[in-house]
């Protein structure tokens, strides 16, 4: 990608305006964190409630003096280890902070991103930039450009593409404020790996009630009814109109079924992460009926994907309105 665009996209930032662009988790829908209209204009396109903070990007640490009130030595340790990266941490916030990006919390979310796109897009701009992911509230992360342009269209300024996200599922979320530290948000970097530094995170049980605020039980749904499988329940047979996600080898019956996607063939979850909202977003695309989801073991990034996959079948069982499809 050509400097003049990257000086471009900076430009609308500086002006108040939208800037989609890559980060190697999801495609973030940016604005100035530090200018309140231009923040209103991300809920306005996203049809987001303001009750659902959103996150802050920085390109360097320099940028947390003027953003945070306090950063702990145990934060001080994850930032050292693991930004720029899949990480978002929560601090309390100083005043320059919006409430409107806060959601009216006296804490921040912060992280580095680690997608020379966006690293560069932040320096440029020369200001924080908050981003919430780029699709419409409640339904699938957008991992490619298309998918930004497929939900929000004509309500940004600009897309900036990067080609599709190497992680495909939203960083971590970590609140730094309690100690030991929570999280609130299975995302792209194992909770094992983060526990290999701090000892004492608690893990969140999915089944409890979120504590995030913007972790509401039903979410990243796609439009087709999505159903997912108990431990050990197998796929209802074949028809038309119905698809299936699954994970490892293709079941027998499904091997010249068209609308089956498998999230990793040889069951590798990093690879699952990756193609996890590529895959919704293709069998969402075509139309189904029905796609039956296989569940995936609780273990490393199976985490975080069966977190996404509870909350769109969620969304499906409570016949909740999320709002337009
Ligand atoms: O990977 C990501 O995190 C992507 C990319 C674009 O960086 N962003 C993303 O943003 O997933 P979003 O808005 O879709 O999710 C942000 C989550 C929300 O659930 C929100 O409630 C939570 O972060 N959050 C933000 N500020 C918070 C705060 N002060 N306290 C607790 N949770 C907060
Ligand atoms: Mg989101």
């Amino acid at each position: 990608m050509g400097n003049d665009t990257i000086a471009l996209a900076a430009r609308i930032i500086n002006q108040g305006g939208l800037v989609a662009f890559p980060t190697e988790t999801v495609y973030g829908l940016g604005a100035n964190a530090l200018n309140q209209l231009a923040v209103a204009k991300i809920f306005e396109a996203k049809k987001r409630p303001f009750f659902d903070p959103l996150i802050v990007h920085i390109a360097d640490t320099h940028s947390l003096k003027d953003l945070t009130v306090n950063v702990s030595p145990m934060a001080t340790k994850l930032i050292q280890h693991f930004w720029p990266g899949p990480l978002t941490l929560i601090f309390k916030k100083t005043n320059i902070v919006p409430d409107l990006v806060t959601a009216g919390f006296d804490t921040v979310a912060i992280r580095i991103p680690k997608h020379p796109l966006a690293l560069e897009l932040i320096r440029k701009a020369n200001c924080p930039i908050a981003a919430p992911s780029a699709n419409l509230f409640g339904h699938l992360s957008p991992t490619q450009a298309s998918h930004v342009k497929k939900y929000l269209g004509d309500s940004v300024d600009m897309i900036l593409d990067g080609g599709k996200c190497s992680k495909g599922l939203e960083s971590t979320i970590i609140d730094t404020t309690q100690d030991p530290p929570l999280i609130l948000r299975h995302g792209s970097l194992p909770i094992e790996e983060l526990q290999a530094v701090v000892h004492t995170v608690q893990i969140q049980d999915l089944k409890e009630r979120p504590v995030t605020p913007g972790s509401l039980p039903t979410h990243y749904a796609p439009r087709t009814k999505l159903v997912l499988l108990k431990e050990h329940e197998h796929f209802p047979m074949p028809e038309p109109g119905t698809g299936y996600l699954t994970y490892g080898a293709l079941e027998p019956m499904l091997k010249n079924w068209k609308d089956v996607r498998s999230l990793s063939m040889s069951g590798n979850l990093v690879e699952a992460a990756a193609n996890l909202f590529n895959y919704l977003h293709e069998l969402d695309d075509l139309k189904l009926n029905i796609i039956y989801v296989k569940p995936l073991p609780l273990t490393g990034l199976g985490s975080a994907i069966m977190d996404r996959l509870v909350k769109a079948a969620n969304t499906f069982n409570n016949d909740r309105d999320i709002g337009p499809r």
